[in-house]
């Protein structure tokens, strides 16, 4: 089924869109503008609004918009065909059987893209004009010729209604001209007027890059806003597109790179600078479509900011932002310039290399969020360092793919414990307190005890024949943790080894979380406090688990306790629980493998995959 966009468009014209949405939403009029309560969200005051003129619905609240066939899509779940053929019923549009008179006929048609064309076209000569010439200077001092104006499609709109009267002469009907965003609708019947005017033009293209909306610059200095851009048409939302995104395509895909920047000139200057791929947001705050068009060219692509705090402040927006939508392989990193520059700024002063030099050392998403919460801040007292870790498990805690999650709560633990374990609790600026040297690298003999026999070669033994039963995982993890409470030492020696691991059962996570704590505040890790601490933060029941002798998977500290006659010193324990977090991490790649095998089989069911994954699986599936 195919209807040519003349058809469709004639369909929209003879389509009264506030009508059609009045009948499930009460609207009210506001000037030439309807607005009602949001359909698609709740909300108890009007933000959604439909234009006739427009022809668009907008939410302002949660975004939704479209035209009149979007409309039946959304709310009578229609596919578009379907909306067409009820649209063109009620509109007296007979759907024509295709004939090549058909088709000659409806390409004759201007549609809304031939008529964004024909303005762009229009810009482009007026700026070639005598009437451009103050345009071209201006340009010229940016640094931008004749090739630039030609490779961009940079124009010049003049003062007055130059455009529509232009637009007039090619059959191009008002109306038509409202709903490609070219000319503002009649307020006081004074006509409609040019939506642009005494400004340097940009033309945005669609991701087939075909045109379909402008930027444009002031050229007077004092004229407010600096930049405006096309409203909401049916061919242009400016969320859901970049700048220069259909240009620098092929140039991200070849190079697995693309680098965003601010603003329309910024993105000139990169190109012309030799980063081909290079694209903007459109004036806004970049959004979540904007991001999946970014990880279609370019797996990290790189947001270049201005390193003032505002700067800083837009890269932590995209930042989580981002976090919500990760997906493996997939990230953003962040290139900071100096404070006050932008790509443009910074080209024309410093040249290539150094811009190079900028992109190279873009930091990943991880070091910017981890930054943002604590640079510059002060980490003086257990309540803020609390309050840290609580922030950071919120950010976690928005990450949607559960093992991006995992990997995340990882790297900023152990963040956390190289940040605190000398106890910098300022973690830019050292000047703050300062407790004293902790005991990390000194000897273990905290109990004076004289060092003792190693772990007998029965226990290794008996421990390695339970690693092979069913549950060996969470056998493993009870072995850990009863080593760690009875030597809490260890998760000061080996902070960065607990840091990297993770417990399936969730309360021995919260043990090893706390450990973590407590040895990057400072805490003196010793059994009896610990325990007490244990208990203060609810995990009372932990500490009897741990305590219980013949608990389940009781094996760890006791085991160590008997096999040395009951007086083991730390570097049993140490010596021991090493060797379990091997196995551990054994385990864990074995579980890793059969995840990995079902997933083979699940995307290609071959019986390779069947069997590779059933022996996997087969032997020790819990
Ligand atoms: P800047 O004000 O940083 O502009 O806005 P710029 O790109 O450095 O412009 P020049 O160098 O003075 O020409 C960056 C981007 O923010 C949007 C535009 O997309 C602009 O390119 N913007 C800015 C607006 O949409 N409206 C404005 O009034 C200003
Ligand atoms: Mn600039």
């Amino acid at each position: 089924m195919r209807y040519g966009q003349g058809l469709l468009e004639e369909i929209l014209r003879r389509t009264d869109l506030v009508q059609l949405v009045g009948r499930r939403v009460k609207l009210v009029r506001k000037g030439r503008v309807m607005w009602g309560c949001c359909p698609f969200h709740k909300e108890k005051s009007p933000s959604f609004k439909v234009e006739n003129e427009r022809r668009t619905y907008k939410c302002f609240g949660c975004g939704k918009g479209g035209d009149a066939f979007k409309w039946l899509m959304e709310t009578e779940g229609l596919s578009f065909p379907e909306a067409v053929e009820r649209l063109a019923g009620e509109a007296g549009v007979e759907l024509p059987k295709w004939t090549a008179d058909d088709e000659a006929r409806e390409a004759q048609k201007k549609s809304l893209y031939d008529i964004v064309e024909l303005a762009c076209q229009f810009y482009e000569a007026q700026l070639r004009e005598p009437v451009g010439r103050a345009t071209r200077d201006y340009l010229a001092t940016r640094g931008l010729g004749e090739a630039v104006a030609r490779q961009f499609r940079l124009g010049y709109a003049p003062q007055g209604n130059a455009l529509i009267e232009h637009l007039k002469t090619k059959n191009v009907t008002l109306d038509d001209m409202v709903a490609a965003g070219l000319a503002r609708p009649s307020e006081d019947n004074r006509g409609p007027r040019d939506f642009f005017f005494n400004r340097v033009t940009f033309a945005i293209s669609d991701p087939r890059g075909r045109v379909i909306a402008f930027g444009a610059r002031a050229l007077d200095p004092d004229a407010k806003p600096k930049y405006i851009n096309t409203g909401e048409t049916t061919l242009f939302s400016k969320g859901q597109l970049l700048y220069n995104f259909a240009t620098s395509r092929p140039a991200a895909i070849k190079a697995q790179s693309i680098v965003v920047a601010e603003g329309y000139m910024d993105v000139i200057a990169l190109v012309r600078a030799g980063f081909e791929a290079a694209v903007a947001p459109l004036g806004t705050a970049l959004t979540e479509d904007q991001l999946h068009l970014l990880w279609r060219s370019a797996p990290e692509p790189i947001l270049c900011f201005d390193g003032d705090d505002a700067g800083q402040r837009a890269a932590h927006r995209a930042a989580h932002l981002a976090l919500a939508h990760l997906k493996p392989g997939y990230s953003l990193r962040f290139a900071f310039l100096p404070a006050g520059e932008d790509p443009d700024s910074f080209l024309r002063a410093n040249g290539t290399p150094a811009m190079k030099k900028i992109l190279d050392a873009a930091e990943p998403l991880a070091l910017v969020l981890w930054r943002a919460e604590t640079e510059g801040k002060d980490f003086s007292t257990p309540e803020r360092r609390a309050g840290l870790e609580r922030t950071l498990a919120e950010i976690v805690g928005r990450i949607q793919d559960s093992k991006i999650a995992d990997y995340y709560r990882r790297d900023f633990e152990q963040r956390v414990f190289d940040t605190f374990k000398r106890r910098q609790f300022k973690p830019r600026d050292e000047t703050g307190y300062r407790g004293k040297e902790t005991r990390r690298g000194m000897p273990s003999q905290l109990h004076g005890r004289a060092p003792l026999a190693p772990v007998s070669a029965a226990l290794k033994n008996s421990v390695l024949a339970r690693t092979h039963q069913a549950g060996a995982r969470r056998m493993k993890e009870m072995e850990l943790a009863e080593l760690l409470f009875a030597w809490p030492e260890i998760a000061l020696r080996h902070g960065e080894v607990l840091a990297a691991l993770s417990f399936q059962d969730r309360v021995l996570d919260r043990l090893r979380h706390e450990l973590l704590n407590l040895a990057a505040s400072g805490f003196k890790l010793e059994k009896a406090g610990l325990e007490n601490h244990l208990v203060r933060v609810g995990l009372a029941d932990l500490v009897d688990r741990l305590k219980g002798r013949r608990g389940p998977g009781g094996i760890g500290a006791d085991a160590v306790l008997e096999g040395t006659g009951g007086s083991a010193d730390g570097e049993d324990f140490e010596a021991h629980w090493l060797s379990a977090v091997a196995q551990l991490r054994q385990i864990t790649e074995l579980d890793l493998e059969r995840v990995r095998a079902v997933e083979r089989f699940k995307s290609e069911a071959t019986e390779e995959n069947w069997l590779e994954a059933r022996r996997l699986l087969g032997p020790s599936n819990e």
